[in-house]
Parts: structure tokens; sequence; C-alpha cells
């Protein structure tokens, strides 16, 4: 599985504030939209792009857009935060959404919400979540993108931990991740260490 780090002065800088247990949910929450711009930038790298002809008020000069712009997959309720700014660079773009919640007994994911085209093939798609913990969310929605034949699948994460990586490595699926940072490993309550606390109530209050 490829893995791009994003590693970036601006990037760190907003990842710090997100991490500063003294941020508020309005300030984590306008770190982690500018984050997800830098993180979306840097995937879109390697998007595929054509050429047409594009009349300047002087001239005809070649243009360039996005050839297959991707079907864009929050995973709510946290990734919910990534979703206007991926948007907003991805103006082309279609939304999917996937909602997950997670048993905090067993850790797995538990469906809640799917709203996805049915078929997915020769979409690329990213897929934003912040947290990449133990996987197992990530890999339950890149499983639902799958058997919709979707073969060109890009996690977009702030934060990755160890676990999570080869987790998803190990699946074999298709994915490439993008993150701004790979932290140390999981706490016994499956959080990521340092991380950022839980990435929907630092945005969204606790439940
Ligand atoms: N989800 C979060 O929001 N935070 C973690 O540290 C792990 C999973």
């Amino acid at each position: 599985m490829d893995v791009l780090v994003v590693d970036h002065p601006l990037a760190k800088s907003r990842l710090t504030a997100m991490r500063d247990a003294r941020t508020d949910n309005g300030q984590f929450r306008a770190a982690l939209h500018e984050l997800t711009t830098m993180l979306v930038y840097e995937a879109a790298r390697s998007f595929a792009t054509e050429q047409f002809p594009v009349q300047t008020p002087v001239a005809v000069a070649e243009g360039t857009r996005l050839a297959n712009p991707p079907l864009l997959v929050p995973v709510l309720r946290a990734g919910l935060g990534m979703a206007d700014s991926a948007l907003a660079l991805l103006p082309e773009s279609s939304m999917g959404f996937v909602g997950l919640a997670r048993d905090e007994e067993t850790y797995e994911p538990r469906a809640y919400m799917e709203s996805l085209p049915g078929d997915l093939k020769g979409i690329p798609v990213l897929v934003l979540d912040p947290m990449l913990a133990t996987g197992g969310s990530l890999l339950h929605c890149v499983r639902l993108l799958v058997d919709r034949g979707a073969t060109d699948i890009t996690v977009l994460c702030v934060l990755a931990a160890p676990a999570g990586i080869e987790r998803l490595a190990d699946s074999g699926l298709p994915i490439r991740l993008v993150t701004a940072a790979i932290d140390e490993k999981l706490n016994e309550r499956m959080y990521i260490v340092p991380g950022l606390g839980d990435a929907g109530d630092r945005q969204f209050g606790g439940m």
C-alpha cells in the first residue's frame, strides 16, 4: 500500500493546533478545514488530467482539467468536518456518505448509514476520515466501495496509527493512504497516542 505523509510546515502547524487540548471546537474545525485542503492538494498530485483549448482575452491557450474527478466519501461523523474543504478544492466531484459508529466494547464498526452510487467502476474515490486507529471502520468503508467496483481508493486521514496502516495494507485492497502524520501507537481504549482525542467530539462536542 502506498503511504504519503504530507510533511509540510503549514500542515504540521494545523495538526499541532488540533492536538492541543486547549483548542476549542471552533478552532479545531477551522484547523481541520485548512489541513484537509493541504491533504487534498497533495493527494491530487497524481490525479489524471486532460488538456483542452481555453480562450484567454488574448489568444487560445492550453487548459488543464481533471480527467476523472473523484467521488468524495466522508465517513460520518468525524469525516464531516473534511467534506466542505475537499469539495471546495474539487467542485466537479460528487459526494457519497457512510455512517459508522464504533462499538465501545468490541471497538468494531457498526454501520448506520450508507449512501453511495451503485456502480463505482472507473471512478476514483477519496475517503475522508480524520483518524486511522485500528483500521476497522476504514476497512469496512473500503469494502463497501470495492463491492461496488471501485479499484482506485485514496484514504485521507489527519493521523494514522501503525496498527491501522498494517490492517489496511494486509487487506490487499486497492488503497492509497495520505496522512499528515503517523503516531506511535494505540492505547487500551484504541485511541491514537499521542493523537488528538476523539475527532468527532473535538469538532462537535461530546455525545
Ligand atoms: N477515533 C478518534 O476520534 N480518535 C482516536 O484516537 C481513535 C479513533
